[in-house]
């Protein structure tokens, strides 16, 4: 214990130096590129999780908001725009500094571990990041001092008591009416966690009158989902003390960033955390300042976390006179027996062993199209398991097993347009049918609602399957006729698998080099019955996956260390 105490004060006393020398060359780089602001003039869109705290290891909520950020990138790419997708680990504070110490770890050794959990998870789980930030890397402690500074200068960081309520957990000051007595006097959050009552000298920061403006007026305009949570905010807004504790005493926190010049004070973790959305933008030496574009900012996070996002946050990017988000996708959370997945419950799924079990694209396309985006949700493993087995397996993967049998497609490697007669037989309705829907998924990716999308592509899946069981096409003789069923469900392959491609990106981009499809943005998810199909009948092979049976498949909810 005293050797991690005495780490814990040899890395503060590195992060200062480190700090000091750090501050002046940011300052370089401020001056260099406010004259010179050489960044693209295209808009992008930034898609961010929000960083993960490292002082246990990843569970299926954590993974799903990774997969919700890792569709919303995907669909943004798909739809041909420039975006940027960073996620993270969050790694100072309290919690973290809490566990390596009873770990016995070195905490950045600590964090290393756990972080790499993380990466590890996310590469399984096919999270397609551009950064994968920590909140230890340099170019972060840079943008975090800066962003400091900025606000001291601007005499929005003054120095003051701050009395309260402090939840670990939370990495917060509880507000009073989130209190709840308990039966020996005191009191404790809604989750049971016990609080301690804290007065200390703190750094704060003063959500004064004309940010709170700023702030009212950005959640009434900007895009905040699900729509009930604006109220709840704005009750929040104005009925909070107007002052932030953006720091706390070094002899109790320790395990973060030192308050430029005041070795005493360790910035607060939120307001480093939060930076995390700067420093992957360049900042402060590549960014565009004083209100100028920096790029469509896209926060998705838990609901959990949405004061942090809609009210702190906007107030501090304001007080740097910095553009504020334009969307906040807030979901709810993955329940296990109706109660929030906590260790000390036991009631915590773990991600590496789903994704072991059925595969990355059933518990992609699970999460996504089940998930709790604005309602929380019960994960039930059946559930999963029918979604692999029903959905994954039988509806889609099934539908290219049943026309590529030896007996049906034959030697076939080509088919041709469909004639006119042919497509009387389809039905004429058959092409406007499938785009009318493919236009309603699209629309449902506009609003990020993959849940709604999901069951329209199922519709989709579902005319396929049913119109070769209507025209029971095992029997059908005629050759004009089974090439005309091959062609039409090689075209609801293709337009399905399109659209599938934020939920099952391997399998579809598997399904599509079925067919050698290079065009595989959203616009050429609509029918096109006078084209030729080129089929690659080796690449069948990738898009395979094996039923499972509910009763042997169960993995064990365990903790992983
Ligand atoms: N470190 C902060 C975020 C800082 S962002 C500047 C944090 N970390 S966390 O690890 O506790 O949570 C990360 C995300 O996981 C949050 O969006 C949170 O809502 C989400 N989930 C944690 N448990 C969850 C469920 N049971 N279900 C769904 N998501 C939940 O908060």
């Amino acid at each position: 214990m005293q050797a991690i105490k005495k780490q814990l004060t040899l890395q503060l006393k590195r992060n200062q130096l480190f700090y000091q020398q750090n501050r002046y060359i940011a300052s370089q780089h401020r001056q260099f590129h406010n004259s010179s602001l050489n960044q693209s003039d295209e808009i992008r869109k930034i898609v961010t999780s929000p960083i993960f705290y490292v002082n246990a290891t990843p569970h299926i909520g954590h993974l799903y908001t990774a997969i919700l950020c890792d569709a919303i990138t995907r669909y943004h790419k798909l739809n041909g725009e420039q975006v940027l997708f960073s996620t993270g680990t969050d790694e100072h504070g309290q919690k973290v500094q809490k566990k390596a110490i009873e770990a016995g770890i070195d905490p950045k050794k600590f964090c290393d571990k756990n972080s790499d959990q993380f990466k590890s998870l996310f590469t399984l789980a096919q999270i397609d990041y551009d950064r994968f930030i920590r909140t230890t890397d340099t170019d972060h402690k840079v943008a975090v001092w800066d962003f400091w500074n900025r606000l001291k200068d601007r005499g929005y960081i003054v120095e003051g008591v701050h009395e309260g309520y402090y939840s670990v957990n939370d990495e917060s000051f509880i507000s009073e009416k989130d209190l709840k007595a308990d039966q020996s006097g005191g009191f404790t959050t809604e989750t049971g966690e016990k609080l301690e009552f804290i007065s200390e000298k703190n750094y704060i920061f003063d959500i004064d009158s004309r940010l709170k403006k700023v702030i009212e007026s950005w959640i009434k305009d900007a895009i905040i989902k699900p729509d009930h949570i604006r109220n709840k905010l704005l009750d929040e807004l104005h009925t909070r003390k107007s002052d932030i504790s953006v720091s706390r005493p070094t002899s109790r926190i320790s395990w973060g960033l030192k308050v430029p010049n005041d070795g005493s004070q360790t910035i607060y973790v939120w307001l480093d955390a939060l930076v995390n959305y700067l420093t992957v933008l360049g900042y402060p030496q590549n960014m565009r300042q004083n209100g100028k574009e920096i790029g469509e900012m896209i926060h998705v996070v838990g609901k959990d976390i949405a004061k942090f996002h809609c009210i702190y946050w906007p107030a501090f990017l304001a007080a740097d006179d910095l553009p504020l988000p334009k969307k906040i996708i807030n979901h709810g959370h993955w329940l296990k027996n109706n109660m929030k997945m906590s260790k000390s419950i036991g009631n915590v799924i773990d991600p590496y062993e789903i994704l072991k079990s059925y595969g990355s694209n059933s518990v992609r396309s699970y999460f996504l199209s089940q998930g709790p985006q604005s309602k929380d949700r019960n994960f039930e493993m059946n559930d999963l398991i029918d979604h692999h087995n029903q959905i994954i397996c039988d509806q889609y993967l099934n539908l290219l097993q049943r026309i590529s049998g030896k007996k049906i497609l034959k030697n076939r490697t080509q088919l041709q347009p469909l004639n006119d007669e042919q497509i009387q037989y389809i039905g004429v309705s058959f092409e406007s049918s499938i785009n009318e829907l493919s236009d309603q998924v699209i629309k449902h990716f506009e609003e990020y609602d993959f849940v709604s999308a999901f069951t329209i592509i199922e519709q989709i899946l579902y005319l396929g399957n049913h119109l070769l069981a209507e025209n029971q096409f095992w029997n059908i003789k005629e050759n004009e006729q089974i090439e005309a069923l091959l062609f039409t469900t090689f075209e609801i392959l293709r337009v399905s698998s399109i659209l599938l491609q934020p939920y099952i990106p391997q399998l579809a981009s598997g399904m599509l080099d079925v067919q050698n499809i290079q065009d595989r943005a959203l616009i050429n998810a609509k029918v096109n019955l006078k084209r030729e199909i080129n089929l690659n009948m080796l690449a069948k092979e990738k898009v395979y996956l094996a039923k499972v049976e509910p009763q042997q498949t169960q993995p064990q909810q365990k903790n992983r260390k």
